[in-house]
């Protein structure tokens, strides 16, 4: 019997195929180098992956996934990824994606523990702190949960803005635009949060760095 990650490997010789016969060059243009203008941190959900939902091809994004799409400043990998993205392939846009009915931000915002998960979602946690008396007007528990993911976007947005690799990409005039989106599950739909960050003075004057 055939073992369910083999199917992996076959959609992959049918998938090498396919991309062969539309551009024979694909894999060889591909290989010599990557050139994305995006950088997209997502949600890890196996249902939101960016490339498809966003209909782009391999070398069009740079990929950064964490549960509920954090962006916290002393992650090493969040920053590394964000660095290259920033200083080496020189991303013009990065687009911080949550999405609607996400597990880590609906866990955040109860009190059962998951175990080592919970030092994660403990940031966000911080995000409800922050925005607690807009979320606690909120009665219906599926709309409150909604809001949280979009303020939950808002707030990475933000932590982006406050990076030194950010905020020196804008010192020296590199355009870089940061942008909050979230997707719905249930249509399939992303959502512009319309929470776009360019320059520092978009940001609270405790967080501006000098050069
Ligand atoms: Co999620």
């Amino acid at each position: 019997m055939e073992k369910s990650y083999q199917i992996l490997l076959k959609n992959n010789e049918n998938w090498v195929r396919e991309q062969n016969e539309k551009n024979p060059s694909f894999f060889e243009q591909l290989s010599e180098g990557q050139n994305p203008e995006y950088l997209w941190i997502g949600c890890s959900d196996s249902r939101v992956p960016a490339n498809q939902i966003t209909g782009t091809m391999p070398g069009q994004i740079f990929v950064h996934r964490n549960i509920a799409n954090m962006v916290v400043h002393s992650d090493m990998n969040m920053l590394s990824v964000l660095s290259y993205a920033v200083e080496v392939l020189k991303v013009k846009h990065i687009i911080v994606c949550g999405h609607y009915g996400c597990g880590g931000v609906l866990a955040a915002m109860g009190s059962k523990q998951f175990g080592l998960i919970d030092n994660w979602l403990r940031h966000i946690k911080d995000v409800y702190r922050y925005h607690h008396k807009e979320l606690d007007a909120i009665s219906s528990e599926e709309e409150r949960g909604r809001r949280f993911v979009e303020v939950n976007v808002m707030e990475q947005v933000h932590d982006l803005g406050k990076t030194s690799i950010v905020q020196n990409a804008w010192l020296k005039n590199q355009p870089l635009h940061i942008h909050g989106w979230v997707y719905d599950l249930k249509d399939g739909v992303l959502k512009d949060l319309n929470v776009s960050f360019t320059c520092t003075k978009d940001l609270h004057s405790v967080y501006h760095l000098d050069q």
